[in-house]
């Protein structure tokens, strides 16, 4: 027996035994995931058994990581005081970085790494995300998203790495390995790979929508990163909003338990997504094999009680149950909580540390792509007298988007963050001029004009879905910049700042020069590395750029098998410098 299978034996013979001794109750406190504020209040982890807590939304007010450390400590406690002492997983929404902590380090969101195609970079990005996540005291992170996304209208585009299912695949597995490693180290965490199934492919985009996608579409296309994650070890899969062929995939037992959990032989948790038992079916998605619910936004005693009845009444069978908690304590052993509960304050001085955000930057470097480079008025000389125009330059929040100090971002600078303008003037021998308004400065020479989408996360970014705030193209007001300094005749550089592929066909042709910065996050220096030349483009587009804002409709609709469409640059687009 090898070593692997041996700490598996010893790992399943400890989950024996402590299930013989547990009671429903304690069964069902296992498979609750809470907040930690709003949902629960004084000792609701001890007396409602509690077997996880989820952090969103963004820092809490003033808490410092030494603060979230006893915060946590301090719930753990509760968890340790009960009659088995089974310890909590702390769940945390880290997709770019400890993005719910001012001050930690933001890496380039999932389409920037995409663009990078990196998996050693990848690998880097997820390991430092992983330690400063555990510094902040949690030990779990929902992330990877690895969602293929086929509809730009869908605003979560940016939470996944490519349209490609070979470039998920990969980066999916550098992720998993890079977040978790040995997970008994104190600086590693569980990680999720999410949504599954279809969260990127519904009909138009909408978030949670259905996909008509055929079974096999979905087996050939959005597959294969789930069985890479599967193949790492991924800790938990959270299942998806969507529906597929009109069935709630919460609810979808022959894709949860006979596809993951059977043939894919995923033997971690599978996590419900927001709300999921009061959205999604109650007891049915336990009985397709939801293991651990987010009991939030009031579901805590609808849940906790609901279930108890549906086992007593015999709808959900308590071989079922006992299924989903062996899952549960099977992560909390690898994680080795049983041992080593608290976290490790040795951490928290790790948090954004120099080295951190040199990698960060590097995958900055990594991920833009060059669009288009006449004359080559790129790279720029270091005495070239440059106009920097727009509010983007100059904004780390924006630079940033959703998920980021805030859940649908901030429109403001956060700490710790180096904007776009700071690295300009980083690198320039003279001064770097500032239109923030885009009102027309005659001086300089090259205007490099910065225009993209304001953050958004889930929901608020979706094109003709509900909230239908966005659009695919420039606003008006950007539009207006470029026209500007046209009119003033200076040559013209667009940064382009994005979730995901716009429809920017005129701005590009009106341009010397158009790159596409994705969301950066907290380095914005590396833009400014780049544009001057001390490194060279490496990023290749890693969605095909549509042309027409009517290309969206026909680029993966019922007729994507084929490919009538022709994009404005093809997937694995992106200009250097200079020959490789
Ligand atoms: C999102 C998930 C996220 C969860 C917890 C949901 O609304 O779909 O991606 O992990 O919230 O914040």
């Amino acid at each position: 027996m090898g070593k692997k299978e041996k700490t598996f034996q010893i790992i399943e013979k400890k989950i024996d035994s402590l299930l013989e001794r547990m009671t429903i109750d304690e069964m069902i406190g296992q498979m609750t995931q809470v907040r930690h504020f709003d949902d629960i209040s004084g000792d609701d982890i001890k007396t409602k058994l509690i077997g996880s807590v989820i952090h969103t939304q963004g820092p809490l007010p003033g808490l410092t990581a030494t603060e979230w450390q006893a915060k946590v400590t301090d719930l753990q406690k509760q968890a340790l005081s009960t009659r088995l002492g089974i310890p909590l997983l702390f769940g945390v929404d880290a997709v770019h970085g400890q993005n719910t902590f001012e001050g930690a380090t933001i890496f380039p969101h999932n389409i920037g790494l995409g663009a990078s195609a990196n998996p050693g970079l990848v690998q880097q990005a997820a390991k430092i995300t992983a330690l400063e996540t555990q510094a902040t005291g949690f030990n779990w992170v929902f992330s990877p998203c690895v969602a293929i996304p086929y509809n730009e209208k869908w605003g979560r585009v940016y939470e996944a790495f490519s349209e490609s299912t070979d470039i998920t695949v990969e980066l999916t597995r550098a992720s998993v390995r890079g977040h978790q490693g040995d997970l008994r180290q104190s600086e590693n965490v569980l990680a999720t790979a999410k949504h599954f199934i279809g969260d990127g492919s519904t009909d138009f985009g909408v978030e949670g929508g259905n996909s008509s996608l055929s079974l096999d579409e979905v087996k050939i296309r959005l597959l294969p990163p789930y069985q890479a994650a599967v193949d790492e070890g991924v800790g938990a899969i959270m299942a998806s909003f969507n529906k597929l062929d009109d069935i709630s995939m919460h609810a979808h037992k022959a894709l949860i338990t006979d596809l993951l959990k059977g043939e894919l032989k995923f033997d971690g948790i599978v996590v419900s997504d927001w709300k999921g038992y009061s959205r999604f079916g109650e007891n049915d998605i336990i009985n397709a094999g939801i293991d651990m619910v987010m009991a939030v936004d009031g579901d805590l005693e609808g849940f906790q009680n609901g279930l108890k009845e549906a086992v007593s009444s015999g709808v959900v069978p308590l071989t079922r149950i006992k299924d989903a908690v062996r899952r549960i304590l099977r992560q909390k052993f690898r994680l080795g909580l049983f041992d080593n509960p608290f976290p490790d304050n040795k951490l928290i001085i790790k948090i954004g540390l120099k080295k951190h955000r040199e990698v960060a930057r590097q995958a900055v470097r990594e991920s833009l792509v060059l669009l288009k480079n006449e004359d080559n008025i790129l790279p720029l000389k270091r005495d070239a007298k440059i106009v920097l125009v727009g509010e983007f330059g100059d904004n780390s929040g924006l630079q940033s988007g959703g998920w980021t100090v805030n859940w649908q971002g901030t429109n403001e600078n956060y700490r710790g963050a180096t904007t776009i303008l700071e690295g300009f003037r980083k690198i320039s021998s003279v001064e770097v001029a500032f239109d923030k308004e885009g009102s027309g400065n005659d001086d300089a020479d090259i205007a490099v004009i910065v225009v993209g989408e304001t953050p958004y996360a889930e929901f608020f970014g979706d094109i003709g879905g509900e909230i239908n705030a966005y659009q695919l193209t420039l606003t008006e007001i950007h539009q207006n910049y470029i026209d500007t300094y046209i009119k003033l005749g200076k040559k013209i550089i667009v940064v382009l700042v994005c979730g995901r592929p716009l429809v920017v066909t005129p701005q590009i042709k009106q341009s010397d020069a158009f790159v596409v910065a994705w969301l950066p996050g907290s380095e914005g220096h590396g833009i400014a590395e780049v544009l001057y030349g001390e490194h060279d483009f490496k990023g290749k587009l890693p969605h095909s750029w549509p042309k027409s804002v009517d290309d969206y409709n026909g680029k993966y609709g019922p007729n994507f098998w084929d490919d009538s469409i022709k994009p404005l640059f093809p997937l694995g687009f992106g200009l250097r410098y200079w020959e490789s």
